[in-house]
């Protein structure tokens, strides 16, 4: 049995997976932190949690995040879990979801897990497109607005605003908030309208291993989420880890800890010299030279040495997106990123040429 998800396939530098570098992973300061939180919660550490998330954590995360308050925090086993909990409380069987285009392939499956129709908003190389969206009947808007997955890019200012006055409700998925590489992102659409609901994830900040992240939204979700009945039978979700988070948060570690990975992504960033940089995140999306389709340049790449996400798992009908392929600069080094970049290069040179 293997003990994790990444498969290493000799030869191959893969862009495919949006997984941190391994030497990134906090191991000795998360054992320190875990061993603070028993020391100083003895006991409360390792029981049942509280239903909403332990205080220790929750009232970490409202000041640090700084646009929340405790009421309208409810602690998650990260964001997948998020999208998981908020979409039968906001969407019944049958009704359709709009979802970005391209957006997060993975929660597609997710969504539908609630028995939702997916539909795609319409949108253009900036992001979604307010008016179009509004012209769509939907339970809500599911969008990555901020450093996306699979392109990198931020919605612009102004259409945050016009999104949220639209009055639909959104799952603003802000997973990347806090990895930017120059200037802070645009504002968060939960902090700019009142309809929207907010995923956090501490998995690509800190470790996926945690499953551990946060949902924002209006105290009346978080009340509804609370009474979900594994919460009533299981208590607070994840809660030894997230009282060890709460110590990671207090004692500055986490803020030492981005201040670290920031700067060795930038870093990754620079060193994949294929495809725009984004100002954050893990991802960039590349446009393939005229006539090369992803699909076609895959085989190719691989033998070459090098793989990515052809541009079309993005999505939701697969039938958009092949002149593009997603890298992610997060899992290698900088001296694989630029190794991968001349392979990839190549590759393409060599469809072209065909
Ligand atoms: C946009 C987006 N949302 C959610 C996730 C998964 O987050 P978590 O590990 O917190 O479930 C990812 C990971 O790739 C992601 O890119």
């Amino acid at each position: 049995m293997a003990i994790v998800q990444f498969e290493h396939r000799p030869g191959i530098l893969d862009l495919g997976w949006g997984h941190p570098r391994p030497s990134l992973l906090p191991v000795a300061e998360w054992a320190a932190a875990g061993s603070e939180a028993l020391q100083a919660y003895g006991w409360q550490a390792l029981t049942y949690g509280h239903s909403a998330g332990p205080a220790p954590l929750v009232d970490w995360l409202a000041a640090h995040v700084g646009d929340a308050s405790p009421e309208q925090t409810f602690v998650t086993a990260g964001a997948s879990h998020g999208l998981a909990l908020v979409t039968p409380l906001l969407a019944r069987p049958g009704d359709v979801v709009l979802v970005d285009s391209p957006t997060y392939h993975l929660a597609f499956p997710i969504l539908r897990d609630a028995g939702v129709t997916l539909g795609p908003a319409p949108a253009d190389e900036h992001g979604v497109l307010p008016a179009e969206v509004a012209k769509i009947p939907a339970a809500f808007l599911y969008l990555v607005p901020t450093f996306g997955n699979p392109t990198g890019r931020s919605l612009p200012l102004d259409r945050r605003r016009e999104l949220v006055e639209l009055g639909l409700p959104i799952v603003e998925d802000d997973t990347y908030r806090e990895l930017f590489y120059g200037d802070a992102p645009p504002p968060a659409l939960w902090r700019l309208g009142h309809n929207v609901v907010r995923l956090g994830s501490f998995a690509k900040t800190v470790a996926p291993g945690l499953r551990l992240g946060w949902i924002n939204a209006a105290p009346s979700l978080i009340t509804r989420l609370t009474r979900l009945g594994y919460v009533h039978s299981g208590g607070g979700v994840n809660h030894s880890v997230a009282m060890t988070m709460a110590r990671f948060g207090a004692s500055g570690a986490y803020a030492k800890h981005l201040g670290v990975v920031r700067e060795r992504y930038r870093e990754q960033r620079d060193a994949l010299t294929i495809g725009p940089a984004p100002d954050g995140g893990w991802f960039t999306w590349l446009r393939l030279p005229s006539g090369v389709e992803a699909s076609t340049l895959l085989p190719v790449a691989e033998r070459h040495g090098v793989s990515f996400v052809p541009g079309s798992a993005f999505y939701v009908n697969g039938d958009n997106g092949h002149d593009h392929v997603r890298l992610s600069f997060s899992h290698l080094s900088p001296e694989e990123l630029t190794e991968a970049a001349r392979r990839l290069n190549a590759a393409i040179s060599s469809v072209v040429g065909h």
